[in-house]
């Protein structure tokens, strides 16, 4: 079982994404950004699809010739089931299920959330891996949980947003403050050289482990709209701080409920990951919650937070090892839980 070769195909969302695994380590991990939706302001579902058909076959050839790993190697195929858009997923799924057949070689079905958290078991020098059970925060463009994990393949979601994702919650401030779509990144990049406490924004009160981030987004187009009244260049003068105090508000949020999920399951292991766990402020508190409240995080490396096929590939690994395969006739689903 040690030579196992996975190709791992991510189609999700607006990444076209292909990784070669060789057992738990990543031989190539190649992503297709489509910028397309940039002038759009967000995903428009049809443009990605048409995008996903033009990209995968490249996509595909450069992770295998990166990995130096002819196709006729390959174990197995892993791809993405869902959640995700309808018409991106089917593009993936529609391709693995056809070179599955054409090799002759087992299909693996992949939830993308579970690959946003099985992402830390991938062999990397200087990464430890979570052992179980751990608390996962996933944090993305279309989801922010809480889940309980307690072995691969036995998760629980304890908190989930009620509204927003997060990354709606810096994509939708973002435009508000007249950013590029996607606007995280600026926002964690202006954050950097801001004051964190310049602005205050109230932090919503939401019971238990879940969620809420579409009045806060409401609150800082207000707040916007207000001081723009007095100073119309209130934006441009302030735009360090007015992210640094956005940033901090999402982070403080974040980090209530992760010390509530703490107190409830008494479990102090924390992982985080999706697009979001990108951002170095949520990356630097979690390294500083280690001493301040003995956590032990875990932080991914910065090519398998945003989506990726290299996370796909490591869940493929595990169900195969456990020979967890599916046959064609697998259906791709835009919502799927655990
Ligand atoms: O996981 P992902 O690549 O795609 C989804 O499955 O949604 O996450 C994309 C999200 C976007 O909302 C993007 O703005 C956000 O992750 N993001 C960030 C950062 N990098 C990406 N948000 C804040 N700070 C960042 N550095
Ligand atoms: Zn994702």
């Amino acid at each position: 079982n040690s030579e196992v070769f996975i190709l791992a195909i991510e189609s999700s969302c607006d990444d076209t994404a292909a990784a070669v695994l060789h057992n738990d380590k990543v031989l190539s991990n190649v992503v297709a950004n489509q910028l397309i939706h940039n002038l759009y302001g967000g995903v428009v579902p049809e443009l990605a699809s048409r995008a996903h058909q033009q990209n995968i076959v490249p996509v595909i050839d450069a992770a295998l010739k990166k990995a130096n790993i002819k196709k006729e190697q390959l174990s197995a195929i892993a791809f993405t089931q869902g959640p995700g858009l309808m018409g991106s997923l089917l593009v993936g799924s529609s391709f693995a299920k056809s070179l599955s057949l054409a090799l002759q070689i087992p299909l693996i079905a992949v939830n993308h959330m579970q690959a946003h958290i099985l992402a830390h078991f991938i062999d990397e020098e200087d990464c430890q891996k979570p052992t179980f059970p751990f608390i996962a925060l996933t944090i993305s463009g279309g989801h922010t949980q809480i889940v309980k994990v307690n072995d691969f393949f036995d998760m629980k979601i304890i908190g989930e947003t009620t509204d927003d994702a997060v990354g709606e919650a810096f994509d939708k401030s973002a435009k508000i403050l007249g950013l590029p779509y996607p606007g995280g990144p600026l926002v964690d990049k202006y954050a950097k050289l801001g004051n964190p406490k310049a602005f205050a924004f109230t932090k919503p009160r939401v019971p238990g482990l879940n969620f809420s981030f579409s009045g806060l987004k409401t609150a800082i187009l207000y707040f916007i709209q207000k001081n723009k009244v007095i100073n119309p260049n209130f934006v441009e003068e302030n735009l360090n701080d007015i992210c640094a105090s956005i940033q901090y508000t999402i982070i403080e949020i974040l980090m209530d409920k992760l010390k509530l999920a703490v107190k409830e399951t008494g479990i102090k292991q924390i992982a985080i990951g999706g697009g979001v766990s990108a951002n170095s402020g949520i990356r630097n508190t979690l390294i500083e919650a280690q001493n301040k409240y003995g956590w032990k995080t875990y932080i991914p490396k910065f090519e398998y937070t945003t989506d990726n096929a290299a996370m796909i590939g490591i869940v493929g690994y595990q169900k195969f090892l456990s020979k967890n395969f599916e046959t064609s006739a697998v259906v791709s689903k835009a919502r799927i839980q655990f």
